[in-house]
């Protein structure tokens, strides 16, 4: 049966665990390692339950993308989410001084308001897809134009203006907060808005094909 060690304010607690337990379970019931286990939803979704791995990680399965989405970067510094493991070998854990990374939060007003988050650094249209937050895209490299949006709060929460962007936006439209999502980096919240697809003029010449694409309106 696995060990489990848990490091807590400068003790250890150690306890076996049958093969395949979950901690967060186990400590739901009222079963080592409660009560030296921090945790709350049980399902991936709070954070609570992250821990360092000190020892015995390798043995862990790959994680999940909910542990990818919560703990970002910090799974190349050992955290896992304990309520998405299941345990078959002996485990060496903290829960002092774990730290989440801050993510940022993202309103679709083009989606009535729904809001996406994500890791500090996000690249906006990156995170539009892995959340299903639903901007345009085709080529995702600065090329189309699809992808252009309007930043209607937290433009100082963009990245600088890439050179592709200028490509399909003026400079009087991207005072007014247009960025092309695929080239925007985020550093915290904003609100977005876009023309959705259906509402955008068709190219009618090779002149007036970028617009069209980009979903520019001659306003
Ligand atoms: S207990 Fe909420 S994420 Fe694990
Ligand atoms: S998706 Fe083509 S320019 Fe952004």
């Amino acid at each position: 049966m696995p060990t489990i060690t848990i490091h807590k304010g400068g003790e250890l607690f150690a306890a076996e665990v049958k093969e395949n337990s979950n901690l967060v379970v186990r400590a739901g019931i009222r079963q080592f390692p409660w009560p030296h286990l921090k945790y709350k939803c049980g399902m991936g979704n709070c954070g609570t339950c992250a821990s360092r791995i000190l020892k015995g990680g390798e043995h862990l399965p790959e994680p999940n993308w909910k542990e990818r989405k919560l703990l970002g970067d910090g799974i190349e510094a050992g955290y896992r989410l304990c309520c998405q493991l299941w345990i078959r070998e002996d485990l060496e854990l903290t829960q002092d001084d774990v730290v989440l990374p801050s993510r940022l939060s993202v309103t679709l007003v083009t989606r009535a308001g729904k809001v996406i988050s994500g890791p500090q650094n996000s690249n906006l249209l990156r995170l539009s897809i892995r959340e299903k937050g639903g901007i345009p895209f085709k080529c995702g490299g600065g090329l189309c134009g699809t992808c252009r949006c309007k930043i209607e709060k937290g433009i100082e929460n963009t990245d600088a203006v890439k050179d592709k962007e200028r490509k399909h936006l003026t400079e009087a439209e991207l005072a007014a907060g247009y960025r092309m999502a695929c080239q925007t980096f985020l550093k915290g919240d904003v609100s977005v808005s876009w023309i959705p697809l259906e509402d955008r003029p068709p190219a009618v010449s090779a002149g007036s094909a970028a617009a069209a694409s980009s979903g520019r309106r001659e306003d």
